[in-house]
């Protein structure tokens, strides 16, 4: 079947990404707005762009109810500031605490239990509970769609510092058995790196 998707609702477009798209890592992004209110959700529309200079991004939806920017975006838009955190499996029930839609005077570091701890070159803080953490300032925003359901924008972010717990730290290299990080499936589902297996990859000429 070939589907065009500008012919369909957009939740079941939605729905085809989130089913094929997979896994996908989670940004658990902590923002502060500038009433100093923090703000803590996770964002699995998630990647690496470039080591040098180091940048990420994610894609922040419009709210499904009402079209509305979501507050991890307006607090970005208006500091030009961010955190990335990364979820472990032991922080996987704090993490989903977050996702709630709750207003942007709610500070989700409360709601969930979690230690804010403050940030070397950002306003707002880092999870303490979690073992990286990627301090950004915005880059750009690239808006995608209309201002209504279903559409999105992209945030690129220029890393300044990152902050990596030093038992995780091997010699450059992240011990992933002691980071376990999660990542998103479909609706309510996520996956461990657990189950791994290898591919020799060819040499090149070049
Ligand atoms: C694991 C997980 C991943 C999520 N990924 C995204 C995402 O990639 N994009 C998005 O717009 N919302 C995503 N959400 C939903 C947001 O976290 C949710 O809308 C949240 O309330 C946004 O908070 P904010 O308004 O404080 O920014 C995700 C939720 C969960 C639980």
């Amino acid at each position: 079947m070939i589907i065009d998707p500008s012919t369909m609702p957009w939740l079941h477009a939605y729905r085809l990404m989130i089913g094929s798209i997979l896994p996908r890592p989670i940004a658990w992004v902590s923002t502060t707005s500038k009433e100093g209110v923090h703000n803590l959700a996770p964002f699995s529309f998630f990647t690496a762009v470039a080591a040098e200079p180091m940048t990420i991004c994610f894609s922040p939806m419009r709210r499904g109810s009402d079209g509305g920017k979501k507050d991890t975006l307006a607090n970005i838009e208006e500091t030009g500031e961010f955190v990335v955190n990364i979820v472990s499996e032991a922080l996987a029930e704090a993490m989903n605490r977050t996702a709630a839609d709750l207003p942007p005077e709610v500070d989700e570091f409360q709601v969930a239990g979690l230690t804010p701890v403050a940030s070397a070159t950002v306003r707002a803080p880092r999870v303490g509970e979690c073992l990286v953490a990627y301090e950004c300032r915005l880059l750009q925003v690239v808006h995608v769609g209309e201002a209504k359901p279903g559409a999105g924008a992209l945030v690129l972010g220029t890393v300044q510092r990152l902050y990596v717990a030093d038992e995780v730290l091997d010699q450059g290299r992240i011990k992933l058995d002691l980071l376990q990080p999660i990542g998103r499936m479909a609706g309510n589902d996520y996956v461990r790196c657990t189950d791994r297996f290898s591919v020799e990859r060819p040499t090149t000429g070049r």
